[in-house]
């Protein structure tokens, strides 16, 4: 038996830049038909000039001719003029709350002062995609920033918001009521909870941000998912980082999990019985949501098990040493 998906996309990724970024585009271009790539380089991408040259760097790094960089400018205000010239070489902009993660310290810190460029962006229906974290309790940062949410989501009721890697029952409910908000989901938040992360002997591989939360969020977000919800699409976060930056104290904040994505969704819709949405997860909700025409890709998954390794060059990608029951076919 086999799966094939068309043109699967990955809505929320992080590819880095140097010698990271050569070892990881690969795994994403070769099984992927698109990727939403973010920003926060360590100068973020914050000028058509530098969405340019980041574009280039990661076609050279990966390799593909039926790809999509799917490329964002890092929020901040910008001209009508820096707006019109960026339109049609971006898929969004992506806001992230001051020093809320990895890279994000020239983020927003007051967002009183940013209406302008989001009106104009609604105008020029130029999409914005939040990192919804307000900077209180790690536990209720995505519950506060709700209220953030709701002040963009009726300020500007046709200006698309996805809410990047939501991890609560709250924030499905939120994408519920606002007919202009989308949502990502990662595949580990489909996976685990704060327990797997704290609940026993400390595990660095699986701290991220938005940390994973309770299990009766992990329940809200694999009801919404496996039911086909019509504004919740795959955003993997996957997030490398080189070991020494995870295994130590002060440990970096992201997942790394490119290589298994289609494997472990294939077995996790596989488990609950509802194969026949993967696809609509994996790409057909991301389209329509975006208005997108992706390169046509076929992916086939094959059921052959496999290992997934301890390293792939400097970083350890998520599920190392489990044993995986679907393939990529090469
Ligand atoms: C991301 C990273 O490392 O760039 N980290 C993470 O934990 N998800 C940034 C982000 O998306 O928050
Ligand atoms: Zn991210």
């Amino acid at each position: 038996m086999n799966i094939v998906l068309n043109s699967p996309l990955d809505m929320h990724l992080h590819l880095r830049e140097g010698t990271m970024l050569q070892d990881v585009a690969p795994f994403t271009t070769g099984s992927f038909a698109g990727a939403v790539i973010m920003p926060n380089l360590v100068s973020p991408v914050d000028s058509l000039e530098k969405v340019r040259r980041y574009k280039e760097e990661i076609h050279a790094a990966g390799n593909s001719d039926s790809f999509a960089a799917y490329m964002t400018l890092f929020f901040k205000n910008y001209t009508r003029a820096e707006l019109i010239a960026a339109k049609d070489e971006i898929i969004g902009i992506k806001l992230y709350p001051a020093g809320i993660t990895t890279r994000s310290e020239s983020g927003v810190s007051n967002f009183s002062t940013i209406d302008e460029t989001l009106s104009l962006m609604e105008e020029m229906e130029i999409p914005l995609l939040v990192h919804g974290e307000s900077n209180g309790f790690v536990l209720d940062r995505e519950r506060e920033f709700l209220t953030v949410y709701e002040r963009l989501a009726e300020t500007f009721p046709k200006l698309h918001i996805i809410m990047e890697h939501i991890t609560t029952a709250e924030a499905v409910e939120f994408v519920d009521r606002y007919p202009n908000v989308s949502a990502t989901v990662t595949l580990h938040h489909l996976m685990i909870t704060l327990d797997d992360v704290i609940g026993g002997l400390m595990e660095p591989d699986l701290f991220c941000k938005p940390i994973a939360k309770r299990p009766e969020d992990l329940e809200s977000l694999r009801d919404a998912v496996f039911s086909g919800h019509e504004r919740i699409m795959f955003g993997s976060d996957s997030a490398p980082h080189p070991r020494h930056k995870k295994e130590c104290c002060g440990c970096a904040a992201g997942i790394f999990s490119a290589p298994v994505a289609l494997p472990m969704l294939a077995e996790l819709f596989e488990d609950v019985g509802r194969l026949d949405l993967l696809q609509n997860f994996i790409s057909d909700i991301a389209c329509k949501r975006y208005g997108l025409h992706p390169p046509e890709k076929q992916i086939t998954l094959e059921k052959i098990s496999w290992e997934v390794p301890e390293l792939y060059g400097k970083v350890k990608p998520f599920g190392a040493g489990r044993t995986l029951r679907w393939s990529i076919a090469r």
